[in-house]
């Protein structure tokens, strides 16, 4: 997989140096692509022993601003905090702003700033409209970002699947739910995607061609029953029988519940035909395909 990303996107600029803030599930893809790419990628998590943890960075602690020195781009994976503050800037907003080498600096955000749309198609251009709380916290932190004039490109991420998150996960653990609510589709995007997409969008920066929002979603917005019931035939799995999703309901989570409470499909125009992205994984097809093929490595 790590051949794909040097076969498919451009070396970064020699003395690249990225730093990682929030180096989770999506980060360390995206630091394995980078290095892969030739660059110098350092990568932040909150606890010592976690796995891929170059450095600490937790916004709650003190920390050594030294891992900054040098870094020619920066991405932050880590999610707003409680108040609705961007926990980078928070910590190190000013560091940010006397960096003088910074030529990149991309911050995960999230579709659900748009709202429930009724599965309508949204684009950069459609009007935020958050009614979760969380989504309300993750605009304000956009707002945050751009307000800081620092070359800041956002990347609005659907439901984020790969290897070790996918709908195999509950299938072969018993807990996969088919859950049908009428017309409910999801947007999702592969894990290597994003790793592609930043990489492809860092390059595409340096060039001079810098959208500040751009949204980072596979073609193909699909109900879960077809991604469920494709994931069980690819893994000779017998297809878990249909719950209304008013019967569900009663089972969920709140947080679960908030994602059912809304509808959209993420239009992908902007990344894939205007800049010319080409998808590693453009359905769900193709990357639960890759998502069995790696358990079956491991
Ligand atoms: N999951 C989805 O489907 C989805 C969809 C759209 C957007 N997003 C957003 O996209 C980003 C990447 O997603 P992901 O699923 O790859 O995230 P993830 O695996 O949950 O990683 C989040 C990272 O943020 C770090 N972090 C959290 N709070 C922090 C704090 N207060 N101070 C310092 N570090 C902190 C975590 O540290 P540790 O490593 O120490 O835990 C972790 O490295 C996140 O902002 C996420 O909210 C996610």
């Amino acid at each position: 997989m790590i051949q794909d990303f040097v076969n498919r996107l451009d070396p970064l600029a020699q003395n690249s140096k990225l730093i990682i803030f929030g180096g989770g599930y999506s980060g360390q893809r995206i630091a394995s692509a980078g290095r892969s790419l030739g660059a110098n990628v350092l990568c932040s998590r909150r606890e010592k022993y976690s796995q891929g943890a170059d450095f600490i960075f937790d916004s709650d602690k003190e920390f050594s601003n030294e891992i900054l020195e040098g870094a020619t781009h920066v991405l932050s994976c880590i999610p707003p905090l409680s108040n609705g503050k961007d926990p980078l800037l928070s910590k190190l907003r000013s560091q940010l702003l006397n960096s003088r080498h910074l030529k990149w600096i991309g911050y995960l955000s999230t579709t659900g700033i748009y709202g429930d749309t009724k599965g309508k198609w949204v684009s950069e251009k459609t009007t935020p409209n958050p009614k979760q709380k969380r989504s309300i916290r993750r605009f304000a932190c956009e707002k945050e970002w751009l307000e800081t004039q620092l070359p800041v490109q956002i990347l609005r991420l659907p439901g984020i699947y790969g290897p070790g998150r996918s709908a195999f996960d509950s299938l072969f653990n018993g807990t996969s739910k088919m859950i049908d609510k009428q017309g409910q589709v999801f947007s999702r995007i592969h894990v290597d995607d994003i790793a592609g997409a930043v990489l492809f969008l860092i390059n595409l920066w340096a060039k001079g061609n810098n959208p500040q929002i751009v949204n980072v979603a596979d073609d193909m917005p699909t109900s879960n029953l077809e991604v469920i019931t494709f994931a069980a035939k690819l893994a000779n799995k017998p297809i878990p029988s249909t719950i209304p999703f008013e019967k569900a309901v009663a089972t969920m989570s709140p947080m679960a519940l908030s994602f059912w409470q809304e509808n959209r499909r993420v239009d992908n125009n902007l990344l894939c035909k205007q800049l010319g992205y080409c998808l590693i994984h453009p359905d769900f097809k193709s990357g639960l395909k890759n998502c069995l093929a790696e358990l079956e490595i491991n």
